[in-house]
């Protein structure tokens, strides 16, 4: 394989490409589809306000009479996150360090001390980890529902691990590796007849996809700023549908009433202890506006298109493999090139093309059992609203050499 059979290296904007608006130099020389760790590029408008919020005086919620803008903007990041998952009041969303640490407050926030929980086959390491401890530690008692060849979760596998004490059951709205999104309203409806705590985790979905906390009817549902809210890293947050149904996870000063000994029972104040992020907020905010502006339906349909011209491209290479229904219902999914170690292709892709993928086990690693790439994972492919066709052609000719070359290999 030579490096000339390459397509042209990503040297400037392809013509039409939706980011010329976003500009940012970097983007000249990428293609970047590894948005489902992170977002790339981000609005204009997001990089406007992190320049903002660091040239005005500092200020911190609620601390300070004659310090708005910060507050205020945290106010309205608030208030636009609740618009936008339909919550019926912004005090039911409470802003974190990330989907992590929003994760972590939920499960180590329950009293699930000599209980049952459920999770899944396809969540994320934040989920997996923080439940393993607290097995380990012998608090809980944990069950692991399988996922199907495609990441995908049957309700009725969570209803026959139920127990008479499962007090919590976690799952990932959409998988990270796949794609694949769970029928959470199903599972749901299980939740409530079991009288068990329903967590969600939405790092992925939102944005991408429309969400209703109210139909979704979760007890919480967990969201990561960075990725398709096209915030900055360091953000995120949860809603939390019944106020102080959660122990806080840090405690300390909150700016007001600073008198009381403890942590004042204020949504959602109560789990927001500390300086908070303001420019990060700021920036998610930014974030939230331009998603909501543009509208998750028409970002879902956008990137929806590119997802499936790329995929309708790769099936006609007889040596690649899509993991999952290949038609993901959100824009990520996964591939391998037979006869390539994933870390090999991702190399060659950013080596060659300047493209940016993720190789590996993405954090998710029980999923891998599943759809049959447990040894060396498999190579995750997640376009954004701002990918273009040009730039999805320049992948998929880049992908056909590499194929090529391996179906060449004794
Ligand atoms: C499904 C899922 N959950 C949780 C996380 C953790 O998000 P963060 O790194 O923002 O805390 C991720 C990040 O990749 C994810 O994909």
């Amino acid at each position: 394989m030579m490096l000339e059979e390459f397509p042209r290296r990503a040297n400037g904007y392809p013509s039409g490409c939706r980011c010329e608006e976003y500009l940012c130099d970097q983007v000249q020389l990428m293609i970047y589809l590894n948005n489902a760790a992170t977002s790339f590029p981000k609005p204009v408008s997001v990089l406007n306000a992190v320049e903002r919020a660091m040239r005005e005086a500092p200020s911190t919620s609620a601390r300070s009479g004659g310090e708005i803008s910060s507050s205020a903007i945290i106010v309205r990041c608030r208030e636009l996150l609740a618009k936008l998952f339909l919550a019926s009041h912004s005090d039911q969303i409470i802003l974190t360090s990330g989907a992590t640490e929003s994760l972590n407050l939920v499960i180590r926030g329950l009293p699930l001390q000599g209980t049952h929980v459920i999770t899944t086959a396809i969540e994320h390491n934040s989920v997996l980890r923080p439940l393993r401890r607290l097995e380990a530690s012998g608090a809980i008692v944990l069950s692991i529902v399988d996922c199907d060849g495609s990441g995908n979760i049957d309700p009725d596998l969570v209803r026959n691990a139920l127990r008479a004490n499962t007090s919590l059951i976690a799952v990932n709205h959409c998988s990270n590796v796949t794609g694949a999104v769970v029928d959470v309203e199903a599972i749901a409806e299980i939740a409530r007849e079991a009288n068990a705590f329903f967590l969600v985790d939405a790092s992925q979905s939102a944005g991408r996809v429309p969400i209703d906390v109210t139909a979704m009817g979760a007890d919480a549902v967990v969201f990561a700023g960075h990725k398709s809210l096209y915030g900055i890293s360091g953000t995120g947050g949860l809603y939390l549908k019944k106020p102080f149904s959660l122990e806080p996870l840090k405690v300390g000063g909150t700016g007001q009433w600073s008198e009381s000994p403890v942590q004042p029972k204020i949504m959602p104040m109560y789990y927001e202890a500390g300086t908070p992020n303001s420019v990060g907020i700021a920036a998610l905010f930014a974030g939230v506006e331009f998603v909501s502006s543009t509208g998750v339906e028409a970002i879902h349909a956008n990137e929806n298109t590119i997802v499936r011209h790329i995929v309708a491209a790769l099936s006609t290479m007889s040596n690649v493999v899509i993991y999952g229904n290949g038609l993901a219902d959100v824009s990520i999914f996964a591939m391998n090139v037979g006869g390539y170690d994933p870390d090999d292709v991702a190399f060659l892709l950013h080596e060659s093309s300047g493209i940016v993928t993720r190789s590996g086990l993405h954090c998710a690693p029980l999923i891998h059992r599943f759809i049959g790439t447990s040894s060396k994972g498999c190579l995750r492919i997640s376009p954004s609203f701002f990918t273009s066709r040009e730039q999805a052609d320049i992948f998929i000719d880049a992908v056909s050499v590499i194929s090529r070359s391996a179906g060449k290999r004794p």
